[in-house]
């Protein structure tokens, strides 16, 4: 419905100050105006029994967060030079777009919302939803909020780039230049985001992703192009991916073996951080027909057997990895509720020589299991020169 700017912005208002107001969003850009932020949230909160309005700014990498009276002057606001304004109350979703003449055009919808007083913040993100990137990507909607098919994969992005963080602050925050390989990147969401976050730590982030598919690299370029970075895709195996210089190699959820394919490129190209979040195994637990005594206890209930023997791979490659001179750890890099796939693996190059416990350990499981795993056989080489195994 076509009205006119001042009548809208009336109607916005009108509904910020309802009891029932849940939320405001503005985003957008008016033609010739400039707005201080690329997304403003509202919310109202109650702080020391008084309720108040919760303004928090977003200029696509950081939030700035104040607390106002209820008397603030939303009309300035809304005037700024957003184009797209949409006030929530628990029962009623109003939008209004303002063209390039000027002109309001505002939606009404039914919702169902419940207003939330707490007025603790979120919790801080490494990339705000309303980052370019999700954009590009189809992840967030026009107002800048991911949409919730897309709130899983965020999640993990996001806790991918803090634990990421921590080991760059760690171990490479001297360099000035990075590069990255995502192995197994499918449509990119983490490649991009990894691009985006480093950009403001590195002098010159360089990035690949390989995935098999052909499509997932069309994609990807028509993704790079649009957001106007220079992100290298190649459409092949992991096992077969041309050797580079790489200070991170990542691979998240990349399927059975190819997590060991990845693990195995990383290291013949003496990755100084690995970061891999297996996803579904099948090798080992092919392998194991009979169980070592007294694990039997365990391996007769399927599902049982089938958790533990996730878990024995996992631990078998993190053990290959700290044979091969890498100090690792395995953590959960996001709540089971998001994705059952949530164990990452994070190795970071120590040159460290293998100690003989760890051998012994390593020998003996393989022997008692009667196993191989895959990646052993990818890096028997390095196993033999830097282990003696
Ligand atoms: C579950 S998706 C994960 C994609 C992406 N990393 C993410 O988390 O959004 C796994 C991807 O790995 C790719 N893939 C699986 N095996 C591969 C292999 N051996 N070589 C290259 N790509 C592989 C698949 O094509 C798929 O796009």
């Amino acid at each position: 419905m076509k009205l006119e700017l001042s009548d809208a912005v009336a109607q916005l208002i009108l509904r910020i100050n309802d009891p029932l107001f849940v939320r405001a969003v503005l985003s957008g850009q008016r033609r010739s105006l400039q707005p201080e932020y690329v997304r403003v949230d509202i919310k109202p909160v109650m702080i020391k029994d008084e309720l108040k309005f919760q303004i928090v700014g977003s200029d696509g990498k950081k939030d700035i967060t104040k607390n106002t009276e209820l008397d603030f002057d939303f009309q300035a606001l809304f005037l700024s030079g957003y184009s797209n304004l949409q006030v929530d109350t628990t029962t009623e979703s109003y939008s209004v777009r303002i063209s390039k003449k000027d002109q309001a055009i505002a939606g009404l919808s039914k919702v169902k919302l419940t207003r939330e007083l707490s007025h603790n913040r979120q919790k801080q993100r490494m990339l705000p939803e309303s980052n370019q990137i999700f954009k590009a990507l189809e992840m967030s909607d026009m107002l800048g909020r991911i949409k919730p098919t897309k709130m899983d994969k965020y999640k993990q992005v996001d806790e991918f780039l803090r634990l990421m963080n921590q080991l760059i602050d760690g171990q490479l925050s001297d360099q000035k230049d990075i590069s990255i390989v995502d192995l197994g990147c499918g449509h990119a969401y983490l490649t991009f985001a990894v691009q985006e976050f480093l950009k403001n730590k590195f002098q010159k982030v360089s990035i690949l992703g390989v995935d098999e598919r052909v499509d997932s690299k069309e994609h990807n370029e028509k993704v790079a192009i649009k957001l106007k970075v220079q992100s290298s895709f190649i459409a092949a195996k992991i096992s077969e991916t041309p050797n580079q210089k790489v200070d991170i190699a990542i691979a998240l959820h990349a399927c059975d073996t190819a997590t060991d394919d990845a693990i195995s490129w990383a290291v013949k190209n003496n990755a100084k951080v690995i970061m891999a979040a297996p996803c579904c195994m099948h090798q080992l637990q092919t392998q194991i027909k009979d169980s070592p005594e007294p694990w039997a206890l365990l391996t007769k209930y399927g599902l049982v057997k089938e958790r533990l023997i996730d878990l024995m791979t996992d631990s078998l490659r993190a053990q290959i990895l700290k044979l091969l001179g890498y100090k690792v750890d395995i953590v959960e890099f996001i709540g089971g509720e998001h994705t059952a796939r949530n164990i990452l693996i994070r190795a970071v190059k120590s040159d460290l020589p293998a100690l003989e416990i760890d051998k012994e350990r390593y020998i003996q499981m393989l022997n008692q299991w009667q196993i191989k795993p895959y990646l052993a056989n990818l890096l028997a080489q390095e196993l033999k020169t830097t282990a003696q195994i």
